[in-house]
């Protein structure tokens, strides 16, 4: 195995197995790695489904490692229904922690690196000011529980590794934060919306790109590298505050578009407490996660979360 994944020859490509590509993340990834060959360098992924790898299957997982004999595995597959973990611990568990851990075993057993996605729930919310790898984790949810067994579950095989902590994920693809956004706003005349969570909302396409230079950059042999990287767009928000930059962006795209008006205008948007809007499972209050450890280490910064947002408008039929 190479210190640096890349440094490979044109007989010995990069072989990269990549989860959950149906889910927004491994599809904007599938999109960077197969059909742009972002990575300027030969290389294979094996892209997979959880209909062609149910992550539930540990057996599933074992035979396909052994059978792919990947360079690098990378995970963003997960159970992500946050609400719905609450009341199916034992699913959660299974995807989020025993997956990942036999991901990280069979990956070890092969010489082959991971890159793995967490999540800012594995933090309780109360810090003030932004939240840095080394703080204490304190998850508040079964969901966010399950992602941090995950992450302890890798650091315990001692594979070279990236975990990587992102936040409130949307995209062109998939269901979503936006997408929900777009449809009430076209439904009703007004929305209530969440003012006192703060966060980064990050686009699948922002964690691709990064992701991509991420794989270009990283030596696995150099242990310092290996371990947890917060990893949002930059800059923060509520959802409330997301939710009208939803709203802005489409209407500064409409005409060029030509696309229907909302019922729900900027200003129809309704600040809302926590307690007003009652989930199963608690949220953090606060979700701002300071990124510079992946800019000192490999020089890398996903764009602001606004800027992001607009790139994603964009794609947007
Ligand atoms: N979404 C967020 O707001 C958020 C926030 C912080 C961190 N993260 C983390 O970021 C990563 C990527 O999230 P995402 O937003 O891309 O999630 P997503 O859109 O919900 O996609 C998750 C994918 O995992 C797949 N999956 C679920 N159960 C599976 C199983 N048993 N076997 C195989 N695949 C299974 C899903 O398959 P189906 O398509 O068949 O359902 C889906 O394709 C995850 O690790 C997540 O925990 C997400």
């Amino acid at each position: 195995m190479p210190g640096n994944l890349l440094k490979v020859s044109e007989e010995n490509p990069v072989k990269i197995l990549l989860t959950g590509v149906n889910g927004q993340v491994g599809h904007a990834l599938q999109a960077n790695l197969d059909a742009d060959r972002r990575l300027d360098v030969l290389h294979d992924v094996i892209a997979l489904s959880r209909a062609e790898l149910d992550l539930s299957d540990a057996d599933a997982i074992r035979r396909v490692v052994r059978e792919s004999k990947p360079d690098l595995v990378v995970n963003p597959a997960a159970y992500t229904a946050v609400d719905k973990a609450e009341s199916e611990p034992e699913l959660a568990y299974a995807i989020n922690a025993t997956a990942p851990q036999v991901l990280a075993e069979e990956a070890a057993r092969i010489g082959a690196a991971l890159i793995h996605f967490s999540t800012d729930y594995v933090y309780d919310g109360n810090k003030q000011g932004k939240y840095v790898e080394s703080d204490a984790v304190n998850p508040i949810s079964v969901y966010g529980r399950s992602k941090l067994a995950g992450e302890e579950a890798i650091r315990a095989v001692g594979l070279p590794h990236l975990i990587l902590r992102t936040s409130w994920v949307y995209g062109a693809y998939g269901k979503n934060f936006l997408k929900t956004i777009l449809r009430l706003a076209a439904e009703r005349d007004s929305l209530r919306i969440v003012a006192d969570q703060w966060g980064a909302p990050t686009s699948s396409e922002s964690i691709a790109d990064a992701v991509t230079k991420l794989i270009k950059a990283w030596n696995i042999e150099n242990a310092a590298q290996t371990g947890v990287y917060h990893f949002t767009n930059a800059g923060e928000t509520t959802w409330h505050g997301f939710a009208t930059a939803i709203v802005a962006e489409y209407e500064a795209l409409q005409g060029e578009k030509n696309w229907p008006a909302l019922k729900a205008k900027q200003t129809d948007i309704q600040p809302i407490g926590t307690a007003d809007y009652p989930t199963p499972a608690v949220r953090p209050e606060n979700s701002r996660l300071d990124n510079s450890k992946l800019k000192s280490t490999f020089d890398i910064a996903l764009p602001d979360w606004r800027a992001a947002l607009r790139q994603v408008m964009r794609q947007l039929p």
